[in-house]
């Protein structure tokens, strides 16, 4: 069994990336700007938004947090996103999910221009993806792809199954591993709150992605002998004094020694993200991938 260390993965990529801003930089153009919008307090959102601003700052992009209360009108808010779509100084931003429930977060993700949608969250960056063009990818789906290639994974002609339909995750994902290239080649399968015995699916697959957000949903019994294990999930389980721990979807203790690869929870698919996002914004500026 072989982990596959998104963190190491991250952190090698994001070298690179500070390494071709830095010679834009010094050719004379401006460092990459990306802006987060952040509605209300959610703890994990905080987090991410965090972590996010921290790696801009590890590779020389600029970020700018645009935080508003959990009462701001679905209307303001598509306001402060046409500010950022005619903002020059903006190279790309994000609006950080989840929203609160009174605004339609597909009407917040249309707004957003394209061309600044580093999330990749938009109907014509996904449009692009679907047939194949170039476009921002959704940073977690990419990510994992960037770590099987990173890994020389076989992915051509696989059974892959994907467990959670997200529109973050599973569905761009699902396409991506299908699509003609590599990674992809695979036989995908999407597997979701209706499908009746997910263990069917899930032990034929040479290729298993758990994002469901259902910690320890993916046990041994489910999972044939070398299969490759990819887990998105990091559900937050509440510890003492306010701390808590980070849980994946896969039961990784009894899992891991079936595997030929498998990600961990946390180092792993989190990392990868992350980085993907830096990736993303490095083309809004530029006009080039890395
Ligand atoms: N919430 C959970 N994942 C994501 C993400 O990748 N982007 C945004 N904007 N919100 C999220």
């Amino acid at each position: 069994m072989e982990l596959l260390k998104g963190k190491l993965i991250a952190d090698s990529v994001k070298k690179r990336i500070k390494e071709k801003i830095e010679e834009k930089v010094s050719s004379g153009l401006r460092a990459p700007h990306l802006a987060a919008i952040l509605v209300g307090e959610d703890g994990a959102s905080l987090t991410y938004v965090g972590n996010k601003e921290k790696a801009c700052s590890q590779v020389g992009i600029k970020s700018t947090v645009l935080r508003f209360p959990d009462t701001i009108t679905e209307d303001s808010l598509i306001e402060e996103i046409k500010k950022l779509n005619g903002n020059p100084e903006i190279d790309g931003f994000i609006v950080q999910m989840p929203l609160p429930p009174h605004i339609d977060e597909q009407k917040i993700i249309d707004a957003i221009d394209p061309c600044k949608d580093v999330d990749g969250f938009n109907p014509v960056n996904l449009g692009n993806m679907v047939i194949g063009r170039p476009t921002f990818l959704p940073a977690t789906p990419f990510g994992i792809m960037t770590l099987l290639k990173e890994y020389n994974i076989e992915t051509s002609g696989k059974n892959c199954v994907i467990i959670g339909r997200s529109n973050i995750v599973g569905k761009p994902l699902s396409i991506m591993l299908s699509a003609k290239s590599y990674p992809g080649d695979c036989t995908v399968t999407l597997c979701h709150s209706h499908t009746g015995n997910v263990g069917l699916y899930t032990k034929n697959a040479d290729i298993v992605v758990a994002a469901l957000g259902v910690p320890h949903f993916l046990k041994a019994d489910m999972v044939k002998d070398g299969a490759v294990v990819i887990d998105v999930g990091i559900t937050r389980i509440p510890g003492e004094g306010g701390s808590y721990k980070l849980a994946g979807d896969v039961d990784f203790e009894n899992v891991a020694p079936k595997c030929s690869f498998i990600s961990p929870v946390p180092g792993g698919v989190g990392p990868m993200t992350i980085v993907s996002l830096l990736e993303n914004t490095y083309k809004a500026a530029y006009g080039e991938n890395i």
